[in-house]
């Protein structure tokens, strides 16, 4: 089964294991991950899914609909890092990935 392990801004971490097709805002909703709101529920219309990436095999590029959104974002992009969680999918994306939740999300 993917993983998907979250940092907190604290340094904490969780790893939890999902299904595949499930995106990373998902999970961590389903999972009471703090600091991942996905309030447009991963339509990427709302930026509060944003997530900076660690560690992980090659994602596929950043739509364009993406890109718009992380120029919302309410804390600091991250041109390497940042993506928006409710975009990247266990299974077809990736199948361990590390990310870590940024400080605010509004
Ligand atoms: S959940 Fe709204 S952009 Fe990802």
């Amino acid at each position: 089964m993917p993983t998907i392990t979250y940092r907190q801004p604290d340094g904490s971490t969780l790893s939890v294991a999902v299904s595949d097709g499930t995106s990373v805002m998902r999970a961590a909703l389903e999972n009471d991950i703090r600091g991942i709101i996905g309030e447009c529920g991963g339509q990427a219309m709302c930026a509060t899914c944003h997530v900076y990436v660690g560690s992980t095999p090659e994602l596929p590029p950043i739509a364009e609909e993406e890109q718009e959104m992380l120029e919302c974002t309410a804390a600091p992009r991250d041109p390497a890092r940042s993506r928006l969680g409710c975009q990247l999918k266990a299974g077809s994306d990736f199948e361990a990935i590390e990310v870590e939740i940024p400080a605010r999300q509004v």
